[in-house]
């Protein structure tokens, strides 16, 4: 792994259930921190592999295989893209990370959290997310805002599952409020994205 330095840059996450606005937030920010902006799953060669396994028309993955699908393109994006970006000092901004993993497969696919845990320990070698921001919105405006596009496996879902996504987001947030930070996402993308840096400077001040 590669050395750290007092120069290290911050890993910011955006999380959030499908159609929160995550991603569009997740670059803004990106720019406005003149960080590097990545996402998961697939933002490597090898991680957009895993996604078209994950997500695509072929045979469901069972849960298990789901998990650890999602950490395994998460190993990748780490390795590949996100230490070797904060050891240069950069600032990293995702769009999803572990908490992802926690809300849709511990929480959404009832895998359990305590099952969770040490698969996201070794497939992130340890690097948590210094800041993650969940943007909650109401699941009839998430659904209204994926429109009528074609679902993937994920956001094919039923309700009940996506009910328990969100709520794994929000007990996420409770239990570790130094790391979590809440922002409405309901309001339109200027005032999120302001309410989004706003909780980012508070928290980690800006790149130095
Ligand atoms: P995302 O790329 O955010 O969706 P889209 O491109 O459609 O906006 O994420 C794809 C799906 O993967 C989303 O439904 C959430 C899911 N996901 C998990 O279930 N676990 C994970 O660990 C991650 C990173 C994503």
């Amino acid at each position: 792994m590669t050395e750290r330095t007092g120069s290290r840059g911050r890993l910011i996450a955006l999380e959030g259930v499908d159609g929160c606005g995550k991603s569009t937030q997740a670059r803004l920010l990106g720019a406005q921190l003149g960080a590097l902006y990545t996402f998961e799953p697939g933002d490597t060669e090898l991680g957009a592999a895993v996604r078209a396994l994950l997500l695509g028309p072929g045979p469901a993955p069972s849960a298990r295989t789901e998990a650890l699908l999602m950490a395994a393109d998460r190993a990748q994006h780490v390795d590949e893209l996100i230490e070797p970006a904060l050891a240069g000092g950069q600032w990293v901004v995702t769009d999803r990370y572990s908490g992802s993993s926690f809300a849709y497969q511990a929480w959404g696919r009832r895998l359990g959290v305590a099952a969770l845990a040490p698969v996201l320990e070794f497939a992130t070698g340890g690097l948590a997310a210094d800041l993650s921001i969940l943007l909650e919105v109401p699941a009839a405006l998430a659904r209204e805002r994926l429109g009528g596009s074609d679902p993937d496996r994920l956001e094919g879902q039923g309700p009940d599952f996506h009910a328990r996504v969100a709520e794994g987001y929000r007990e996420l947030a409770r239990s570790d409020p130094d790391r979590w930070a809440v922002v409405d996402g309901t309001a339109d993308i200027g005032a999120v994205a302001e309410a989004v840096a706003a909780a980012v400077e508070f928290r980690l001040g800006r790149p130095g």
